[in-house]
């Protein structure tokens, strides 16, 4: 079912799609004008240099981190090409999307962008439009047939393919989509100096029967450490402080070092040879797995001084049962297991989580059981999902799917739940100081500033300093989902 991969060797993936006249009606009558007239394809693109010394592209991202990540390694690739970002679509010689398919409420909204996109081919056919990302992945070649005016799409292993298509003549759309390289080899346009993503890994290898990302990822391989700690180090010294490692099971990483070639590594030396990086002050990383979070990365937790104090340990269902039917491959007494020892090493550690409500087959009973470990294990916030079957998972097929009000009616009683115990537990940090790295201004309140803390909340404060630098703040209030408080002005004079 997963996009097969070869380790190591980089695989030839040109796909030209049929010929065009075995396309559909519609499609063969545009082609066949477009095709007559000067705004064909690759002569527009050639026309447009000409005119515009600098094309714009406009990318718009759905979905998880990693997606976000590559729109950053797609936009530093067309800056490294001449192309400069357009401030809308309306704007763009080339309107790009990154999509994702992991739930089915990203695949309508991106839906509704693409019917933008169409009317705007029809004011201007020279512009070119590309999907990239997940969704694109799960459709392939279907895309060019449900969506004609599509020129290019490519899964999220053919960022890189995209530049080839650019620079190119040819007329014919194309389509990439067998994995052959990391996004992360790609020069980055990143959202802010100071914060950086390192991708340390693509796809899974875990069979979670619910899940559309090892079908749309393909299997997990790894980056060589050597190559991560000389990303890493060029990243600090570009002024990047803290940098956030990226996979879809990051502490699975390594396992595939050895068998291609590489010297072994595991993601707890990950994480050592980085906090051993000058000028890293912070390290994130998502998404571990529950089942590999062993005790040498809860040990790094409590020993490396830049790594923070938060992890992301999703959780989908607090029932045995239903994380069987979920293929997760751990209890929920193996997880409560896992947060006793985060705890026992880091007292104060952050936990969020992701929970999905409504899995076939999911009883009141089961839904309790989900619920009772929330209330118990306290969770500094949580993403809530209702379950939506995706295309060629195990979990669509089940029989026994739930109403859509059972799920509804459930999200409220967990929301409930999650934002309650959340806002309890932001209540330790009333009183306390903590260190924030400034973002920039408060979203809600542009006369404040907003940063985060290393359990990862954002804080919303008064103060002086600057986006990029590190405060201070003494943390006045709490809701579930932000602290409130002002910079600490003798430790910023003290500082001086
Ligand atoms: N339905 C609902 N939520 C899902 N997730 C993944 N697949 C599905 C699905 N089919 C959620 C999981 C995962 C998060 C990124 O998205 O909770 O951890
Ligand atoms: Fe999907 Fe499971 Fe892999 Fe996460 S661990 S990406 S949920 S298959």
């Amino acid at each position: 079912m997963g996009t097969p991969i070869r380790d190591g060797a980089a695989r030839g993936a040109r796909r030209r799609p049929e010929p065009r006249a075995a396309r559909g009606d519609e499609p063969r009558a545009r082609r066949a004008d477009a095709a007559a007239t000067p705004i064909a394809r690759g002569s527009a693109r050639r026309a447009r240099y000409a005119v515009t010394a600098m094309p714009r592209y406009h990318v718009t991202t759905f979905g998880c981190q990693m997606n976000e990540h590559d729109s950053e390694r797609m936009k530093g690739m067309l800056e490294s090409l001449g192309y400069t970002e357009a401030p809308s679509q309306d704007e763009a010689d080339l309107i790009l999307f990154n999509t994702c398919s992991i739930r089915e409420a990203a695949d309508s909204r991106f839906l509704a962008h693409l019917g933008h996109a169409k009317r705007r081919k029809r004011e201007r056919p020279d512009v070119v439009i590309g999907v990239g990302g997940c969704w694109a992945q799960s459709v392939k070649e279907e895309i060019f047939q449900r969506f004609p005016f599509v020129d290019v799409a490519f899964g999220p292993g053919q960022v890189h393919k995209l530049a080839e298509f650019l620079t190119s003549d040819s007329l014919t759309a194309q389509g990439f989509f067998e994995f052959e390289g990391f996004t992360g080899d790609l020069p980055a346009k990143r959202a802010r100096d100071f914060q950086g993503w390192l991708q340390i890994s693509v796809g899974c290898n875990m069979k979670c029967s619910y899940c559309i990302v090892p079908s749309t990822r393909g299997r997990d391989v790894g980056r060589p450490l050597a190559t991560l700690v000389a990303e890493a180090e060029r990243m600090a010294a570009e002024g990047v402080t803290e940098v956030t490692l990226l996979g879809q099971n990051v502490n699975a990483y390594g396992r595939d070092l050895a068998r291609r070639g590489y010297p072994r590594a595991t993601f707890a030396e990950l994480l050592r040879a980085i906090d051993a990086i000058d000028g890293i002050r912070r390290i994130r990383y998502t998404s571990p797995h529950p089942q590999d979070m062993k005790e040498d990365v809860i040990r790094a937790h409590a020993e490396l001084p830049s790594l923070c104090e938060h992890v992301h340990l999703p959780l989908q269902s607090g029932s045995s049962r239903v994380l069987k039917r979920m293929r997760r491959t751990y209890t929920r007494e193996r997880y409560l297991d896992r947060v006793a020892l985060l705890r026992e090493h880091v007292p104060d550690i952050a936990i969020t989580t992701d929970i999905i409500v409504g899995f076939p087959g999911e009883t009141e009973e089961d839904f309790e059981q989900t619920l009772s470990l929330c209330e118990e294990v306290g969770y500094d916030g949580a993403f809530t999902f209702i379950y939506s079957p995706r295309r060629e998972t195990e979990a669509a097929a089940m029989p026994d799917q739930i109403p859509h009000e059972v799920k509804v009616e459930r999200m409220e009683r967990l929301v409930e739940v999650i934002q309650r115990r959340a806002r309890e537990r932001a209540q330790r940090f009333v009183g306390r100081t903590l260190e924030v790295l400034v973002e920039g201004p408060s979203r809600t309140d542009p006369s404040k500033l907003r940063g985060r803390c290393r359990h990862n909340k954002v804080v919303n404060f008064t103060g002086l300093a600057r986006p990029g630098e590190y405060v201070q703040v003494e943390i006045t209030s709490a809701t579930s989902q932000t602290l409130a408080g002002e910079e600490s002005l003798l430790a910023r004079a003290g500082a001086r």
